[in-house]
């Protein structure tokens, strides 16, 4: 498949995070584009010139894991901050940026990590103006820096740290030694906020109106007249796709969306009713319940499962896209003013990007969360619109493009679907069994208000398992029903969320009187790891 990628170069004005190789730098940005400031991910390993070619409007250097002083611990070359550009260090950062001009970092031999209270100036510094002068924040490091650079003052100090912040104001330099990006620093984004707009003297215009407008205004000077084809599978990512490539070419979009009939209930009407009313696409629903039935017909195993599933799911989606090439260039091949089905619209968000191995030049293909991958010869070009966007901004964006916010705000849920949350042999007699049971599940969190508490909340039919119960005056003999509720960042990974044993009484009652053929409720309390977030 030809990879076109279409994102363009960094745009001139982003802020650029210097990834010093811990886990921070995706923070970090997340945390400036939530400061309503464009934001980019660069590697340490990037020459100076080469970041400064981009004409960022500041440069952030993130957290890392090494001591400055350690055998090939990344170094920052001088140029990053005497180039005039606004600099923030944070954590190494901070270290490496005051090697850089000339300060002092001593290897302490003791570590502060944790929680821990920093003594600020709030008068006449930018950092920590309008903050309290007394302030709890999140420090993580071994060295410490012993004295500011020529020029930096001293502006915040720790038990462990006396020198845990300093700021040249007319160079523009500013550092601290903990970390604002993360929720423990009281007032982390207060500190970069007033980074970017005071010390970096930045405009906030990264808001989902205008990206909506500057990604609109990409794909229509990307696709011109050619038609494109997207496959929607009823989650976030490829709705909010669609409904961008949609507004920016209308017509010219053709969605196919494929019924494996192990979707949750109301989902495939989410897609073929709200979802087309909200956005106008033209959208081609592929009904191949049956056929996916039959390829699971007899398979317990949970990776043949996911195999056949993924199979058929590539065998149905390819032939949907012949019928709709065949259909349209077979109807104006000859046509001079016709314009062939060119491009296959991808939902890949920014976290995919960064983590397959950096942003601009790398081409990723979701396959994981496209149910297997779609095929190598598929003859089409990729538009991944989202490819500059984090999760919580791809809602925005949904939301700003009227996509139905209960497709906007949808946990996760496995391309594979409920087919992986049968224990055992996928029939349509137990896919009917879970369907009401995750039914009955959902709609008590959602009256809870509990849905933005929670990750996802897997629920699970043991359809291999039996047990005894009463019900009535009768014996039962029926499946139990796992809930699986978990609270996340990422899914890497998760701890069982601690629901209000009321709602889960509410759940448990409803589900055992509603649902023939289950006798028990239990519920997961497995962190992750040891288990995962899906059963299978
Ligand atoms: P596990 O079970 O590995 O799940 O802890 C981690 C996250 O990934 C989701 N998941 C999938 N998502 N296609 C997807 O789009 C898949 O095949 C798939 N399998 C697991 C899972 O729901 C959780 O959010």
């Amino acid at each position: 498949m030809t990879q076109e990628l279409l994102t363009p170069d960094t745009p001139a004005g982003a802020v650029l995070v210097v990834d010093f190789g811990a886990q921070y730098a995706q923070l970090i940005a997340r945390r400036v584009r939530e400061a309503d400031v464009y934001s980019e991910i660069v590697p340490h390993t990037m020459p100076a010139a080469e970041m400064l070619a981009k004409k960022p409007a500041a440069i952030i250097l993130s957290g890392g894991p090494s001591s400055v002083y350690a055998a090939g611990a990344p170094v920052l070359e001088e140029a990053v901050v005497t180039a005039g550009v606004p600099v923030l260090g944070i954590c190494y950062g901070f270290q490496a940026m005051s090697r850089a001009l000339g300060g002092g970092v001593a290897q302490t031999g003791q570590r502060e990590y944790g929680e821990t209270t920093a003594t600020v100036q709030v008068e006449d510094s930018v950092l920590f103006a309008g903050q309290p002068a007394q302030q709890v924040v999140w420090m993580s490091h071994g060295d410490a820096v012993d004295h500011a650079p020529q020029g930096c003052r001293v502006t915040a100090s720790t038990p462990g740290a006396p020198v845990a912040a300093f700021e040249d104001r007319e160079r523009r330099l500013f550092g601290v030694q903990w970390h604002p990006e993360v929720l423990h620093s009281a007032h982390g984004q207060a500190v970069l906020v007033n980074f970017l707009r005071d010390g970096a003297g930045i405009e906030p215009t990264w808001t989902s109106g205008n990206v909506v407008e500057q990604l609109v205004e990409d794909i229509r000077a990307r696709v011109g007249e050619d038609r494109v084809i997207c496959g929607l599978s009823g989650g976030v990512d490829s709705s909010v796709a669609a409904a961008l490539v949609q507004r920016a070419v209308g017509k010219q979009l053709t969605c196919v969306f494929v019924d494996h009939g192990l979707l949750r209930e109301g989902e495939a009407e989410q897609v073929e009713q709200d979802f087309v009313a909200a956005t106008g696409v033209d959208l081609v629903v592929v009904d191949a319940r049956e056929r996916f039935l039959s390829a699971l017909a007899g398979v317990s195993d949970p990776e043949t499962k996911r195999k056949a599933i993924g199979r058929e799911f590539i065998r149905v989606f390819e032939q949907a896209a012949r019928d709709i090439v065949q259909a349209h260039d077979g109807q104006h091949g000859g046509d001079p003013d016709d314009h062939p089905v060119k491009w296959l619209v991808q939902g890949t968000l920014y976290p995919d990007v960064v983590e397959s191995g950096g942003g601009a030049g790398t081409a990723n293909i979701k396959s994981h969360h496209n149910v297997g991958g779609l095929p190598d010869d598929l003859q089409f070009q990729l538009i991944e619109p989202l490819r500059s966007l984090f999760k919580d901004e791809v809602r925005q964006v949904g939301l700003e493009l009227g996509v139905p916010e209960s497709i906007v705000w949808r946990q996760p849920f496995p391309g594979p679907g409920l087919g992986i949350r049968i224990v055992g042999e996928v029939t349509g007699e137990r896919l009917e069994i879970l369907r009401r049971a995750d039914a009955i599940a959902r709609a008590e969190l959602t009256a809870a208000g509990l849905d933005r508490d929670i990750w996802q909340c897997p629920v699970v039919l043991l359809a291999d398992v039996r047990s005894v119960g009463v019900q009535g005056d009768g014996r039962t003999y029926g499946h139990p029903i796992v809930l699986r509720p978990v609270s996340s960042e990422d899914a890497m990974t998760a701890d069982w969320t601690r629901l209000p044993y009321d709602v889960l009484a509410r759940i448990s009652s409803r589900i055992t009187n509603e649902v023939p053929d289950v006798n028990r409720v239990v519920l997961d309390v497995t962190s992750k790891p040891p288990g995962t977030i899906e059963w299978e």
